[in-house]
C-alpha cells in the first residue's frame, strides 16, 4: 500500500514520539543542512529544523508535510537520492528504512550525500521487542507487504561495523552511523 491513502491521518497516530532524543544525536548546529530520507509528512524532523529537507516517493506525505510547513518537500527515492555528494551535515531516517525497496543502497545513498564528518541517525522499530514482533510487525505486514523489520544485528550487516545503538521509544530503536 502506498502511504498516498493514509497521508490524511498518519500525523494523527504517529505524533506522540518525541523529537528531542533525535535532535540530541543529531546535534544539528545554525546552517547546517539535514536531509530527512523517507521523512513524510515531517512530523518528526518538521520540529527539529523548519528547514529540514524531505526526500520521499509518496505525493500524499509530501503534501501533508507542505501543510506542516515544510519548506522543502523532494520527490524521490532513497535508493537514488536526487541530492549533491557531500552535501549534507546530517541525515535522518526514521521508522522507513524498513519500508523501502533496497534499504542496503538506500544506507549507500544516505553515505554519498554526506559530508565527510557528518553524522546519519536512523530510527527502527525493534523486533527484538515482543509486542513489535506481534503486533507491530503484523500490522505493518498487513498493510505494507514489502516491510521488513531489522534486528540491530541484521542492521549493522547491512550498514557496516560503524553503527552505534541506543534506546529511543518502547518500540524503536536509535542508530548512529558515520560515513
Ligand atoms: C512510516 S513512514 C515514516 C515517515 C517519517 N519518516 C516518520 O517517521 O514519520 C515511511 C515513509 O517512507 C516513504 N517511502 C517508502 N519507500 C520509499 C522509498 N523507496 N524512497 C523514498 N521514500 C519511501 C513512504 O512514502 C513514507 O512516507
Amino acid at each position: 500500500m502506498s502511504f498516498d491513502r493514509i497521508a490524511k491521518i498518519y500525523d494523527k497516530f504517529m505524533k506522540w514520539r518525541d523529537p528531542e532524543p533525535l535532535a540530541r544525536y543529531l546535534r544539528l548546529k545554525k546552517n547546517q543542512k539535514l536531509l530527512d530520507v523517507g521523512g513524510g509528512t515531517g512530523v518528526l524532523s518538521h520540529r527539529i529544523s523548519p528547514d529540514v529537507i524531505i526526500v520521499d516517493e509518496s505525493i500524499g506525505m509530501l503534501k501533508r508535510a507542505m501543510s506542516n510547513g515544510v519548506k522543502y518537500p523532494v520527490r524521490g527515492l532513497a535508493e537514488y537520492l536526487p541530492i549533491k555528494s557531500g552535501s549534507m551535515d546530517r541525515v535522518l531516517c526514521t521508522d522507513a528504512l524498513h519500508h523501502f525497496s533496497d534499504p542496503e543502497t538506500a544506507i549507500k545513498e544516505m553515505k554519498r550525500v554526506l559530508r565527510d564528518d557528518g553524522i546519519i541517525v536512523l530510527e527502527e522499530l525493534d523486533p527484538e521487542r515482543l509486542f513489535v514482533r506481534i503486533v507491530v510487525g503484523l500490522v505493518e505486514r498487513l498493510f505494507f507487504s514489502n516491510s521488513t523489520l531489522f534486528s540491530r544485528d541484521e542492521l549493522q550487516k547491512i550498514a557496516g561495523e560503524d553503527i552505534e545503538f541506543h534506546p529511543y521509544t518502547r518500540v524503536s530503536y536509535i542508530a548512529l552511523l558515520k560515513k
